[in-house]
């Protein structure tokens, strides 16, 4: 099966589902040197005019420094059946292991980026804002639970290039 084009206007996902309960691979980079982790925070809609994801990352991720050096980055879904994989790529580090050799996902280039051969949606979309959330505009309960000793989010806003979705 092919990826088909769609306008991101046309697809009917529902982006609570999609991301907090099916949750995404977030990967920057090329096949040849790219970096990947699951995400289930997230957010689709539009700013600036343009149909947009924002994604919020750790820095202390190895993805971060991908999303740093590269102007692109994929959002991908997948069908039913890859919650392992996307277990794995969530719980272990790009630092450590080769995970689309422990998993069989396979990276391909798309528009100049990657993503996985099994995705059932592709958005690639072009960096357009990053910044890291602030401690000091939060409430005291999201800072005492999420933060602590932990690494703050960068949020990253991407305008959606091109939307892929297997037909
Ligand atoms: C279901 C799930 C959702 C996750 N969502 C996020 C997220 O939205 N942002 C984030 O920074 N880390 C998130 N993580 C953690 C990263 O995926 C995890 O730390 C990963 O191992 C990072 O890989 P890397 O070091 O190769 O980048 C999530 C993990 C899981 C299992």
């Amino acid at each position: 099966m092919a990826w088909t084009k769609k306008d991101p206007a046309q697809l009917t996902i529902n982006p609570f589902t999609l991301i907090g309960k099916d949750w995404f691979l977030l990967s920057a980079g090329t096949p040849e040197d790219y970096n990947t982790m699951t995400c289930s925070w997230g957010a689709l809609g539009e700013l600036w005019g343009e149909p947009s994801v924002t994604a919020y990352v750790r820095s202390s991720r190895h993805t971060f420094g991908y999303l740093e050096k590269n102007g692109l980055f994929t959002v991908s879904v997948f069908p039913e059946g890859y919650r392992k994989a996307l277990a794995f790529c969530g719980s272990h580090s790009g630092r450590d292991c080769d995970k689309a050799a422990e998993t069989g996902l396979e990276p391909v280039g798309i528009d100049g980026t990657v993503t996985f051969a099994q995705a059932r949606l592709v958005l690639v979309c072009e960096k357009v804002y990053a910044q890291d959330l602030s401690e000091a505009l939060m409430t005291p309960e999201v800072r005492g639970t999420f933060y602590g000793s932990d690494a703050m989010h960068r949020m990253y806003i991407g305008r959606i290039l091109a939307a892929y979705e297997r037909t």
